[in-house]
């Protein structure tokens, strides 16, 4: 499938088919009270917007009216189901996920950045991977902990602690106003929310209403490992002494596990959303995914994101620079960042995706 091909609109239910403008969005900043007029059938020569060229088929361009200046990546491919934006059908276009090879010349003048003795690798941009394998832990009884992403790291929209909890279990952590989301690497316990327990076990993700707190209990030898993500960012938990009783029983559902069936493909990739709207999440969100031996075409996203490396080991590129990752590093990727995660297991590897503002990990241009 190459650009320019024409492939069946499933969502448009027309009977001509659109054609494949460009295989993914178009990144465009909208100006407040402006007028536009996107290209739903793929033939205008100025995409991504109409030029009248849909004369004579079933398509019609979609007009509206920009309520405030805002960042938003046009579908090119015309494959969307929430047109006139992307949605993310691009990457299952036939012919496959758009890949790189590590290899061209181009990629062969890609510096590699090496790793020092502390916990962050910088890379272009305020891009940077971090290793918690490296990174010196905080104590708070039974919690050691540390920063992996926080606003004087440069974060605009999240922070992201590590932290693992040996016997008897944590202090009492507030959300402290903050949509808080955790994933839980390793060990087994509970969780308390606000007075209400839940058992927790490995590869599980947790939602944490502004208003609550938590506190992990472990009665294991080994330590619960676990990250915790909080929207808007702060550069520090916040610890309470006593836990409050103000479970929000509107939103009852407060976990996610791994699920095959609730995976969305995209070509050989995929993704399994753990915490999003159907917890209460409504800034940050939470997806578990794997990525198959190969190299992602570089790419952007209009999220912030820190993307946690589950197993398996890899490359993360930005523009001019690279560099290794492993399982427990994270990648701190900032909005419009360039970049492209290389797996270089066979069989690939698992990542988690903590991503803010936006709900939907499959979109880039
Ligand atoms: S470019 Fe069409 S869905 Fe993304």
């Amino acid at each position: 499938m190459d650009i320019g091909d024409a492939v069946p609109a499933p969502t448009s239910g027309a009977k001509t088919p659109a054609v494949v403008a460009y295989r993914k969005g178009f990144y465009w900043e909208l100006k407040a009270g402006k007028r536009y007029l996107w290209c739903s059938c793929g033939r205008s020569k100025s995409q991504p917007f109409c030029d009248g060229s849909h004369a004579g088929t079933d398509f019609l361009p979609i007009a509206f009216k920009a309520e405030r200046d805002e960042d938003v990546i046009f579908c090119g491919c015309k494959q969307t189901a929430t047109g006139p934006f992307c949605d993310g059908a691009h990457s299952n276009l036939p012919g496959g996920y758009l890949t790189d090879d590590p290899n061209s010349a181009a990629n062969r003048l890609v510096a590699t950045v090496h790793a020092g003795t502390g916990p962050v690798v910088p890379l272009d941009g305020q891009c940077y991977v971090f290793s918690t394998a490296r990174a010196p832990l905080r104590t708070c009884g039974a919690l050691r902990y540390c920063p992996v992403v926080t606003p004087a790291l440069g974060a605009l929209f999240q922070s992201q602690f590590y932290a693992n909890v040996g016997r008897g279990g944590s202090p009492v952590i507030a959300a402290d106003g903050r949509h808080t989301v955790l994933f839980f690497m390793a060990g087994e316990g509970e969780i308390e929310i606000s007075g209400r327990r839940f058992a927790v076990e490995p590869l599980m993700g947790f939602y944490i209403r502004p208003q609550e707190a938590f506190r992990i209990h472990n009665r294991a030898a080994a330590p619960i490992q676990l990250f915790i993500s909080q929207g808007p960012g702060a550069e520090d938990l916040v610890w309470l002494t006593e836990m409050p009783g103000n479970f929000d029983s509107q939103h009852p559902r407060r976990s996610a596990s791994i699920d095959p069936s609730q995976r969305h493909k995209m070509a050989e990739r995929y993704y399994q959303m753990l915490v999003n709207r159907d917890q209460g999440s409504t800034v940050v969100t939470q997806f578990i995914g794997n990525i198959p031996l190969s190299k992602a075409e570089p790419h952007r996203h209009l999220y912030e994101e820190a993307l946690i490396f589950l197993n398996g080991q890899g490359v993360v590129w930005t523009e001019g620079t690279k560099t290794p990752v492993a399982a427990g590093d994270v990648l701190f990727l900032p909005r419009k960042q360039l970049h492209s995660v290389q797996c270089t297991t066979p069989g690939g590897f698992d990542i988690v995706g903590v991503i803010y503002p936006g709900d939907n990990p499959s979109i880039n241009y």
